[in-house]
């Protein structure tokens, strides 16, 4: 049995969804957003949480985990910095993004800052790309990045 637990806003919650769907199994994305929103990430311990509360084998969680990019596998820390390495935006400029990144913060790609609160993740197309070069920042976006306005960006994070 698992240690782990939705608090109990979440349990509501996902009780809701798996009434939602009609088959349990259609409700596992939502359900490990939910548990993403809660943890934070999903490592192996929360994985085997949800496979048990769904009632999923513990390998069918895992693939569709590794499948889709925006499940945190790993400790995103406070902010997830995912810069878009697409065409638009590597012609406009998200190469010095990057630049700003590895020498300011000292991280790679899919790496995390020691203070964990930066970690930088290269993503395909936001959909965003009049407005490139664009970087996603947990939920949110910042349109026509420059390394100026992102470094102010970098600087307004780490102090709020
Ligand atoms: S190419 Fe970057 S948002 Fe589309």
């Amino acid at each position: 049995m698992s240690a782990l637990a939705f608090t109990a806003d979440r349990e509501e919650r996902f009780r809701k969804l798996l009434l939602k769907y009609e088959i349990r199994q259609s409700a596992l994305l939502p359900v490990l957003r939910l548990a993403q929103e809660q943890f934070g990430y999903l490592s192996r311990e929360v994985m085997n949480f949800i496979a048990t509360k769904m009632d999923l084998p513990p390998a069918h969680v895992y693939e569709v985990v590794s499948f889709y990019v925006l499940f945190h596998k790993t400790n995103p820390g406070k902010y997830c910095l995912q810069v878009c390495n697409n065409i638009t935006c590597t012609m406009l400029g998200a190469e010095d993004l990057v630049k700003v990144i590895k020498e300011d913060l000292k991280i790679g790609p899919n790496q995390l800052t020691e203070d964990k609160t930066f970690s930088y993740m290269p993503v395909q197309c936001l959909g965003s790309c009049d407005t490139a070069p664009v970087v996603q920042v947990n939920e949110d976006y910042y349109e026509n990045q420059t390394p100026e306005t992102f470094r102010k960006l970098l600087a307004k994070l780490r102090s709020a």
